[in-house]
């Protein structure tokens, strides 16, 4: 009996060794080891077998049964191997992988969230506006006279209905004071939108970052401090600010901002980054007006509001010389700020 048994076994190996795929393999395993394979019917013996021949047939049966699945795994993973190995038959393994460009943020966007950030650890709120604004929340409102230059058709691009693509960011501080209530801590990023000549530090579409607060007795020590802890942030704590005297409709008094560049080698040059100013009384006139009620009555109220183009910002933290080089969408200059 032991004699068949390994003859089988024998046989089975054979069949084993002969596959040339993983299809003759099973064949051989269900030939062999299957429900009505050979060896499973030679067990079947057993029964028949006086009890003191049961235990040493039982034990070559075991045998024979391991011997085959032995051999049947050993010849899968030498089936996978050489499978494995023909699918990159002819490929050059050795050769360097393709690149997947990695997209990044825009420097615009880099900077954009950066001043975010920091603005709304001080307690600003993001706020939002349309594009497409009319001529009262662009300018009325401001305090921005028709006869103005910043309404004229050369500056502005107006639709013909009147209304206009915004030519400032200002217009979110209308839209805030019309539907809240002081106090108001707001900054407003986004585009505007101007008829300029481009060149190297114009472009007729540019980011903005508008800010308010609005609340009882804001004063110009506020204003001072919290842009110029705001540049700090930005740029370094060395970094100095100076707040030049000017004239804009919407605030009284206003200014612009300077921030000292101290390049190496260079003489320190001081660059304009913002305007801004305490809110002009007539603002908050017109907003009363509007809302139809006193909420932001100059009487009780008093606050200050800037406004940074973010394109300059993003020009001065890095150096970048032309302004356009932002919007051109070239991945060589991108690609520097990944
Ligand atoms: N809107 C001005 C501009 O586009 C910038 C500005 C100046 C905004 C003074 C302000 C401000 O809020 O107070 O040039």
């Amino acid at each position: 009996m032991s004699q068949d048994l390994s003859s089988l076994t024998q046989d089975g190996l054979a069949a084993i060794a002969a596959a040339t795929d993983e299809r003759m393999l099973d064949d051989a395993r269900i030939a062999y080891l299957g429900k009505k394979g050979s060896i499973t019917a030679a067990s079947a013996q057993m029964k028949s077998l006086p009890n003191e021949e049961k235990p040493a047939f039982g034990a070559a049966l075991n045998e024979a049964r391991n011997t085959i699945n032995h051999a049947i795994d050993e010849k899968k993973l030498a089936l996978q191997t050489a499978a494995d190995a023909k699918s990159v038959e002819g490929i050059d393994l050795t050769l360097p992988g393709r690149q997947i460009p990695v997209g990044a943020l825009h420097p615009i966007t880099q900077v954009k969230d950066e001043a975010i950030q920091i603005l709304r650890r001080m307690g600003f709120a993001l706020a939002d506006g349309p594009e497409i604004e009319d001529e009262f929340h662009c300018f009325d409102a401001l305090n921005t006279p028709a006869d103005h230059p910043a309404r004229n058709e050369k500056d502005t691009f107006y639709f013909d209905s009147g209304k206009l693509l915004r030519t400032h960011t200002s217009s979110v501080q209308v839209r805030n004071m019309e539907k809240q209530t002081p106090p108001v801590k707001i900054i407003a990023p986004g585009s505007a939108y101007r008829r300029d000549e481009i060149d190297a530090t114009h472009l007729s579409v540019f980011t903005q970052l508008e800010g308010l607060f609005v609340d009882k007795d804001v004063t110009l020590a506020d204003l001072k401090g919290t842009l110029e802890y705001f540049y700090k942030a930005l740029f370094g704590p060395e970094t100095e600010t100076r707040f030049r005297p000017h004239f804009f409709p919407f605030t009284e008094p206003s200014f612009e901002i300077d921030i000292k560049l101290v390049a190496k080698g260079q003489e320190p040059k001081w660059i304009e980054v913002a305007g801004c100013g305490m809110v002009d009384p007539a603002v908050f006139s017109a907003i009363c007006e509007s809302r139809k009620d006193e909420t932001f009555s100059p009487d009780n109220i008093t606050g200050f509001a800037f406004g940074m183009g973010i394109d300059r910002l993003a020009m001065i933290k890095w150096g970048i010389r032309d302004i356009r080089a932002l919007i051109e969408n070239d991945t060589r200059f991108l690609s520097q700020f990944a």
